[in-house]
């Protein structure tokens, strides 16, 4: 496995893949990998000829009071798995090398972005897009994995990948969680014992909505106001919000029908935390 460093680099290897026509994958993240990770860089092995993980931690995509600054870093750890799964190639810019003095130019999106994270992180799909778009041009991959966990992203990279007819295929992989029904993130690193044990209420509501839209309930606010009551009962834990949309436009609606996503988000002192679920009704 090599670790580059530069796009030149990361050109000079990809070109010489798509001469030999090898299928390339892709598993953009921002690093401190956990098993969530691991299981888009294993899907993404057993289908692609060769994988490229990159490692970046995108600034564009944090708001100025966000976790830029204290967001988890450990390269020797995620070589170390990338390694073990078989992953060909880490790319591993500086900042610097993304974003130039004279940086731009941005793909923003309207739509998809206004509800659910887009309320409360209203630059942040715009940096998101921005650096996939980016990664997507050096990378030039076949396919690409995201996790559903991020459910909002992985819809506007879709949308994204279809509206600006880019010729990469985009693999949805399901949520990975801890035994106790925790959603893996890198995030939950930021959480002390009290708050871990606290953060059990964003699957717990998950669960309980998803209970509800399995035995029938197609009322909306019903679930929402029951998911809501669900996260108030834990004292560490307020609600950011309680959406259902639909699935690919992210659209608020009243009514289970058709693809609909169910997601959270809810702050547990003050680390934010998502999750969701989806349900496809006939
Ligand atoms: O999901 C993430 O880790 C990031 O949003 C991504 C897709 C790597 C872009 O920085």
């Amino acid at each position: 496995m090599e670790i580059l460093k530069t796009i030149n680099e990361v050109r000079a290897k990809i070109k010489q893949w798509k001469r030999e026509g090898l299928i390339v994958g892709f598993v953009p993240t921002m690093g401190y990998l956990h098993e969530g990770h691991a299981s888009l860089m294993e899907r993404a092995r057993k289908e692609c000829d060769r994988v490229v993980a990159s490692i970046f931690v995108n600034p564009m995509q944090f708001g100025v009071n966000e976790d830029l600054d204290s967001y988890p870093r450990d390269l020797d750890a995620d070589s170390k798995l990338c390694d073990s799964i078989g992953v060909d190639v880490i790319f591993h810019p500086e900042v610097s090398e993304m974003y130039d003095g004279g940086f731009c130019s941005y793909v923003d999106m309207n739509g998809l972005t206004k509800e659910l994270c887009g309320k409360s992180r209203p630059i942040h799909f715009r940096g998101v897009c921005t650096v996939v778009c980016k990664l997507f041009n050096i990378v030039t991959p076949d396919k690409a994995y995201f996790g559903q966990k991020d459910a909002q992203q992985l819809a506007v990279i879709r949308r994204m990948v279809k509206d600006l007819n880019m010729d990469i295929e985009i693999v949805g992989c399901p949520i990975i969680r801890e035994a106790d029904g925790l959603a893996k993130s890198s995030r939950n690193t930021y959480l002390n014992e009290q708050e871990r044990k606290a953060a059990l209420i964003l699957s717990r509501t998950i669960r309980l909505g998803e209970d509800m839209v399995k035995s029938g309930e197609t009322d909306a606010q019903k679930i929402i106001s029951a998911m809501k009551e669900n996260i108030a009962s834990e004292p560490l834990a307020k609600t950011d919000y309680v959406d259902i949309v639909d699935l690919d436009t992210i659209e608020k609606t009243d009514t289970i029908k058709g693809s609909v996503l169910v997601a959270i988000a809810v702050f547990i002192g003050k680390t934010r935390l998502i999750d969701n679920f989806i349900y496809k009704k006939d």
